[in-house]
């Protein structure tokens, strides 16, 4: 009986799939005999019902009738058939139809430059330390020897996160000294210096990058927010060499060429001596042009030997430990690098400016 109807399910078969107009009508068909409740798969599953032998022989019949039945299919189907769609394409499948783009995401030109002073830096034996944003005056000032009265704790220079209650009365005349322990926005990354020798014997060599905040107008040159990088390292007998030699070879792996350096007398409360440090202008190589002023030199960091005081903050002894530190804004860096000339299009978010990194 079975067999009977194999031989039926076959010639039918073949007949549909001959008569087929459409690839639509193949994958009827394709349903009808070998879909889940096909005709020639009600076969297979009868098949459980019979003894051995006529199971074996009508089992390799009916696997031939599928295998008759697929081929014929894939015959027909690829290139004489007529796709059915909204308009009805020759083609079964347009192989020349270019892939849709993927939109893949890249790095801000900021987050670049930061990534690639890490790395410098680690080459050179530094480890790579994070600090709060939201810090409170004893770190941001106090233990860096920045003392009450200093300019940099004027409201105007430092986002402060509550005002005192008697705020109002004083708007005019008011300072922050006169504030205690408050919270503000870090104005630099130092006081991760005194956060990381709390908890860190010497010798260390650290590099922090991270945002900082002053209560700025902004301009081309200037944000209320941008990115600081410091260093710090402590040691037995560091010098102010010891500091020009690092840096010197920061500088020209980072610029990837030969940078000259020169460092001039600063003050900064946390650093005993401290230096303004320049390098040669990339831009016109030293010959003067408008990006320097026509002094053929940049100014690019601040830096020192740190201050005993800041060293007894911190919880290391100044006569047997000494060290140098350092601070630069990475906005800057990325504007020589690139040739940025505002450092508003970092905070922006204009793609296209971002798009070109
Ligand atoms: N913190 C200083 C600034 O923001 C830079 C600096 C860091 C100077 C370390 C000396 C040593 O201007």
């Amino acid at each position: 009986m079975e067999k009977i109807n194999l031989k039926i399910i076959k010639s039918q078969a073949q007949k549909e799939i001959g008569e087929a107009k459409e690839l639509k009508d193949l994958d009827k068909i394709f349903i009808k005999y070998l879909g889940k409740k096909g005709k020639l798969t009600h076969i297979f599953h009868s098949l459980k019902d019979l003894n051995d032998k006529k199971r074996a022989e009508l089992g390799k019949e009916a696997n031939r009738v599928r295998r008759f039945i697929e081929k014929e299919i894939k015959g027909k189907a690829p290139s004489s058939m007529k796709v059915s769609g909204p308009k009805g394409k020759k083609e079964w499948f347009d192989i020349t139809v270019p892939g849709k783009k993927l939109l893949l995401g890249h790095l801000h030109p900021l987050t670049l430059v930061k990534r690639q002073i890490e790395e410098i830096f680690q080459t050179i034996g530094f480890s790579i330390v994070d600090g709060p944003e939201v810090e409170n005056e004893w770190y941001n000032f106090d233990a860096l020897n920045i003392p009450k009265d200093h300019p940099a704790r004027d409201m105007w220079d430092t986002l402060w996160i509550k005002e005192p209650q008697d705020q109002k009365s004083k708007r005019n005349k008011f300072l922050a000294s006169e504030i205690k322990n408050q919270k503000l926005l870090r104005t630099h990354t130092s006081p991760v210096q005194i956060r990381y020798m709390e908890k860190n014997n010497p010798p260390f060599r650290i590099i922090v990058t991270g945002r900082v905040f002053r209560h700025e107008a902004t301009d081309a040159s200037h944000e209320v927010q941008f990115y600081q990088v410091e260093g710090l390292m402590v040691d037995k007998d560091v010098s102010a060499a010891n500091f020009k030699a690092v840096i010197q070879d920061f500088f020209s792996k980072f610029f990837a060429k030969p940078v000259k350096i020169r460092l001039r007398p600063s003050f900064f409360p946390f650093t005993e001596p401290s230096f303004e440090l320049d390098i040669n202008c990339l831009n016109c190589g030293g010959k003067g042009c408008s990006a320097c002023s026509q002094t053929g030199w940049v100014e690019i960091m601040g830096a020192g030997m740190v201050h005993p005081n800041v060293l007894k903050a911190g919880g290391i002894n100044p006569k047997k430990w000494s060290g140098f530190a350092f601070g630069m804004g990475i906005d800057r860096l990325a504007m020589m690098k690139y040739k940025i000339n505002d450092v508003r299009l970092f905070y922006n978010g204009d793609l296209r400016f971002l798009e070109q990194f």
